[in-house]
């Protein structure tokens, strides 16, 4: 068995730096905010997993079947050696892809996340020996180093995680993997797709409230590492659909008028009974603003590919 390499661009201390930074500007921004990928400690990791397996967390499963039933098509397509994957987590959709892949080398899981990271890592390595899996701890909105691993390179940004980014991020993120591509590599990307109001709602405000408990779990984690003495309790979870930007907006709703302290940071953060704190976008898409956004980076878009309730498409574009 090959070992698993791990690497961290993320030094503890910058991330620490960087949820610093983040949590000020976020708090004394108005409206407020939080950035969302500090939802993913080990305990967000552990409740995103149940959220893919919620009865109306319906993007998981659209996006499994197209894997189950394209990956021969994809790897066909695409013919890729190393296999990199930004916002990886469990690598648990990925498999299918991996085992289509016949020329596969490398795989590269790349998350902000170590325990999903080492956890799917160790997991790989066991039942695909001879794979050699490079595990990257680093931030995909940050500029990525990749290890020296063979070419055709295929990049996978699967989850409909892109729509967690909001319009401007996306076109930089996008530019920023087209240059991590040669001419003829790949991008497949996995997109939720616009649909009625009421799927879109439940599917991030589910009866069991896991999304409710993944949502105020950015509040634990400020908590934890800024000594913050926020009451997850007394924040209420709302998702509404905006139907103007085709996005879900997360937010946390103060119950009452309060006063949070964020002792590393000196601060203290007033709420407004019914005050609302921005966590998250999750943006949906159309196959016509994918294709353009994928354009305006310098990738073709060549394949389209939906489940078979038209939920969920997965992408793949060529580097021009
Ligand atoms: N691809 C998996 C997981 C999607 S959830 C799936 O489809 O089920 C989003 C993943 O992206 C989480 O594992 C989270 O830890 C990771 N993530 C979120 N923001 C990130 C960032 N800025 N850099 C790297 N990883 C990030
Ligand atoms: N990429 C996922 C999505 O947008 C992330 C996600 C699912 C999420 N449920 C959430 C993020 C709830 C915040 C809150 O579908």
């Amino acid at each position: 068995m090959s070992p698993l390499h791990v690497t961290r661009t993320l030094p503890e201390d910058a991330t620490d730096a960087a949820l610093r930074a983040d949590v000020l500007s976020g708090l004394t921004d108005h409206p407020k905010t939080l950035p969302p990928k500090w939802f993913y400690d080990a305990v967000g990791s552990e409740l995103f997993e149940r959220i893919t397996e919620l009865p109306e967390y319906y993007p998981t499963r659209a996006e499994r079947e197209i894997l189950a039933d394209r990956s021969g098509e994809i790897a066909a397509a695409s013919g890729a050696r190393t296999l990199v994957e930004l916002g990886s987590g469990s690598s648990e959709k990925t498999r299918f892809l991996i085992d289509a892949l016949t020329p596969l080398r490398s795989y590269v899981p790349v998350d902000v996340s170590e325990s999903a990271l080492t956890q799917a890592g160790r997991a790989l390595i066991e039942e695909r020996p001879g794979l050699d899996v490079h595990a990257l701890i680093a931030d995909f909105t940050a500029p990525l180093e990749l290890p020296a691993t063979p070419g055709p390179r295929l990049v996978a940004f699967l989850g409909g995680t892109i729509g967690n980014l909001l319009p401007a991020e996306r076109e930089k993120f996008l530019a920023a993997v087209r240059a991590l591509l040669a001419p003829g590599d790949g991008l497949l990307l996995g997109t939720d797709l616009v649909k009625d109001e009421g799927t879109l709602v439940r599917a991030y405000d589910d009866a069991a409230g896991v999304t409710a408990a993944f949502n105020r779990n950015v509040l634990a984690v400020v908590n934890r590492e800024l000594g913050a003495d926020f009451d997850p309790a007394a924040f209420d979870h709302v998702a509404l659909w905006d139907a103007e930007r085709e996005w879900i907006e997360m937010r946390l709703r103060s119950r009452t008028a309060q006063t949070v302290k964020v002792p590393a940071l000196d601060l203290a953060v007033h709420f407004a009974a019914g005050e609302d704190l921005r966590t998250e976008v999750s943006a949906k898409f159309r196959r016509e603003g994918v294709s353009a956004e994928l354009a305006a980076a310098g990738l073709e878009l060549t394949h389209w590919w939906t489940d078979a309730g038209g939920r969920f498409a997965l992408s793949l574009s060529v580097a021009r």
